[in-house]
């Protein structure tokens, strides 16, 4: 079995701001843009990209030896990896209306409570997630952690303006992550929640 990295860094220490991406001009002569938050190795980022050649897929991770890593093993066309904190990331390299599909797989689940502010999931980046979605974008999220499960679910009940649909062709041929491969090969069952934004801003 391959060892897990249990490096964390806190998301809260990394600020800087991204000054020089153009997702449109990018992204221009694609069918659709899509967004991985928290892409660890990207085993599902590349595979997802290269199984899907007419979608631009953008991947936020805030662990800087991942993004280099990833950008060292692969290079795919139709893919950007970038380096920095989730929410100022969709802030400044995301334009408005312009997400198809939002994956959040295997969020780290921050235990302690007073750690709870470091969850990737929250009020703020469902506005944002919401903001930057076509009409009609999904979320996708998986965990096998049943605590952030069910916190993840009630936020999203609560936060309103939004219906949980089902996907099954996505969860059963797209998913495929390197933290859901240690669920699997330890027997320990996943969650997935997949979510429909009723409205655009
Ligand atoms: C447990 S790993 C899961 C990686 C991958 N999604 C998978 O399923 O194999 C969670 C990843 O999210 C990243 N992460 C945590 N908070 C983040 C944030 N605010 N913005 C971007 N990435 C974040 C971590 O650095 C880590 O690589």
């Amino acid at each position: 079995m391959k060892k897990r990295i249990r490096t964390h860094t806190n998301p809260l220490n990394i600020r800087q701001r991204i000054t020089d991406v153009s997702l449109d001009a990018l992204a221009r002569d694609y069918l659709a843009v899509d967004l991985d938050i928290g892409f660890g190795r990207g085993r599902f980022m590349s595979s997802y990209a290269n199984r899907h050649p007419n979608r631009f897929v953008v991947g936020i991770e805030v662990r800087k030896q991942m993004v280099m890593a990833f950008k060292d093993r692969y290079s795919i066309e139709n893919c950007l990896p970038i380096w920095g904190a989730a929410a100022i990331c969709m802030e400044d390299a995301i334009p408005d209306a312009s997400l198809s599909r939002v994956f959040i797989f295997h969020p780290d689940p921050w235990f302690k409570k007073r750690h709870h502010k470091r969850r990737v999931l929250n009020d703020h980046l469902l506005n944002l997630i919401r903001e930057k979605m076509v009409p009609g974008g999904r979320l996708y999220v998986s965990t096998d952690v049943t605590e952030l499960h069910n916190d993840m679910l009630n936020l999203c009940e609560n936060y309103g303006n939004l219906e949980f649909v089902t996907d099954d062709l996505f969860w059963q041929t797209d998913y495929a992550t390197h933290w859901s491969m240690f669920a699997e090969n330890e027997q320990r069952p996943q969650h997935f929640l997949t979510v429909q934004f009723k409205e655009t801003l």
